[in-house]
């Protein structure tokens, strides 16, 4: 039987709950749930059991007192409709442990897969083994079917909901992890008091209208909760009229949004400054994951819940992070919103509006790429001028940008797949196809130097953008400009026939670019290289 190794076992003490995605050589992605029952200090008496003892009990997981020292690995997605199963209720009966899915309360053994419906999740046989060379206790799981060499590209805590021990403090998240009734700064609360959204898509809109930066972030945290635990039980993308994401999300009057040349780079050299900037990235970032999901949803209805689960999670991400660099700002005296800001990362939005390859490929593997490039000088930054503060909130954030990559990879080669499907079996290289997208949608220079290693992890290898350049001349392209400009406030009512008879004609699939070009490579440059 072929196995995976997940982690060190002490690397999982940390929380309960893990998100653990695994890719295959072939380019495969296998979205899972692992979890861990015991408590870190019964874990950590089993450790002293030694390996031996371990691998018997977990092949003995009916006897009594090891049912409370299991790790099980399972579907990341139910099998009824797809919910995301990181928030499953955990219940144990007799001989088993069952796994209830928070959308319509199936429960699935944790061990068989099986459910009293009828209904089967797979699992997987977890083993803890002693490393032969050093005496590590490692975790092992049985590899998925259907690829070859499997590893894991995401290992990384549900939530700190799942953290053993639980922290003391939860911000303002109340014991259950719903937002508080109303965001600071703001009156106006979380939930909205007339129509509050019943769907996803109908929160991503809320959320791409609300301009209060505070109030986006505390919205997207009850959103993504209620969507996990399942008091949301629906995307909402196949309905007749989906609710229409605004062109571009508003800001609070407040702030001084300016071209990306106008911010001086002189000034970037300061602490708070790059954090401002950075900040600022950050909230268009929460943006970004919502209109992904509020713009293609509609015009994809096959995508799977998997696909909504993975930019969900990537929204509470992005507002995890502004919420972290906003407390470094207040740290230096410079609330968020107190220097200019630009919106050049939603030039690249808007002109990627109209097909969800174009928009995997300029926003995930290009401009979320060469972040992994540049975050490290920046951290090497803060870390020389001794703010160790600054330097945790970083690598925090760049831990996640990775999976942020890995993410649009996993959804630019899915797309790809069912491109091939359409096409009755006809090769569509996901290499190919990135490097397409590059030279139609951009302008200039893939610029290094790359970040080989987190890139690979991303899923990026060499192929994908070694000696890539953008051919788009934007002066050619005027007036499709103007009507990408235009279909873009109107996109989520583009239908699937729409769009392939725009397909056939070569209009859609590829972004057109005018002062778009200058305004894109503006945002990488000022984006990230701080
Ligand atoms: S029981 Fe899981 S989605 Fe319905």
């Amino acid at each position: 039987m072929a196995e995976v190794f997940i982690s060190p076992l002490h690397n999982i003490f940390s929380h309960f709950r893990f998100i653990l995605t695994l890719r295959s050589e072939e380019r495969k992605y296998h979205g899972l749930i692992l979890f861990r029952l015991s408590s870190a200090s019964s874990s950590a008496r089993y450790e002293d059991e030694g390996a031996d003892q371990r691998v018997d009990d977990l092949e003995n997981d009916a006897s009594g007192n090891a049912l409370n020292r299991q790790i099980y690995v399972m579907e990341a997605t139910c099998p009824h409709l797809g919910a995301e199963m990181s928030h499953a209720d955990i219940e144990e009966y007799e001989d088993s442990v069952v796994a209830v899915c928070p959308w319509h309360r199936y429960d699935f053994d944790l061990k068989t897969g099986k459910s009293e419906t009828g209904l089967r999740t797979c699992t997987y046989t977890v083993q803890i083994k002693a490393d032969p060379e050093t005496g590590e206790e490692q975790v092992w799981m049985e590899a998925p079917q259907g690829g070859r060499n499997w590893r894991v590209v995401e290992l990384r805590p549900v939530s700190d909901e799942f953290a053993d021990p639980p922290p003391e403090s939860t911000s303002s998240l109340s014991a259950n992890g719903m937002a508080t009734p109303h965001a600071q700064e703001t009156t106006e609360p979380v939930v909205p008091e007339k129509n509050p959204p019943k769907t996803l898509m109908e929160w991503a809109v809320l959320i791409l209208n609300t301009p209060n930066p505070t109030l986006k972030v505390e919205r997207t945290r009850y959103a993504v909760h209620a969507f996990r635990t399942g008091a949301i039980t629906s995307v909402g993308n196949r309905v007749a009229h989906p609710p229409v994401p605004p062109a571009q999300p508003p800001r609070e009057t407040y702030m001084n949004i300016v071209e990306p040349g106008k911010i001086q780079s002189g000034k970037r050299k300061n602490k708070a400054v790059m954090l401002h900037a950075l900040a600022n990235i950050e909230q268009w970032a929460i943006d970004l994951a919502w209109d992904i999901m509020a713009r293609f949803g509609p015009m994809h209805k096959d995508l799977p819940p998997a696909f909504f689960a993975d930019f969900s999670k990537m929204a509470l991400d992005e507002s995890k992070h502004f919420s972290l660099l906003r407390a470094r700002l207040i740290a230096f005296s410079t609330p968020y919103g107190s220097l200019p800001i630009h919106a050049s990362l939603w030039d690249s939005a808007t002109l990627t509006s109209r097909s969800l390859l174009s928009r995997l490929a300029i926003i995930h593997l290009v401009h979320e790429a060469r972040g992994l490039d540049v975050n490290p000088k920046t951290i090497e930054k803060f870390r020389k001028a001794g703010d160790k503060e600054s330097v945790d909130v970083l690598e925090v954030i760049h831990a996640d940008e990775v999976t942020h990559v890995t993410a649009g990879h996993r959804w630019f080669v899915w797309m790809c797949e069912q491109q091939q499907l359409r096409q009755g079996g006809l090769e569509v290289n996901p290499v190919q196809a990135f490097r397409e997208e590059v030279r139609r949608c951009w302008h200039g220079d893939i610029k290094g130097p790359f970040n080989v290693e987190d890139r690979e992890k991303a899923g990026l290898s060499r192929e994908f953008y070694d000696d890539l350049k953008g051919e788009m001349s934007y002066t050619d392209h005027e007036e499709n400009a103007r009507m990408t400009i235009n279909k873009t406030t109107k996109s989520a009512e583009i239908s699937p026939e729409e769009t392939q008879v725009e397909q056939k004609q070569g209009n859609t699939e590829g972004p057109i670019y005018t002062d778009g070009i200058q305004k894109a490579l503006a945002a990488v440059q000022v984006t990230y290289e701080t």
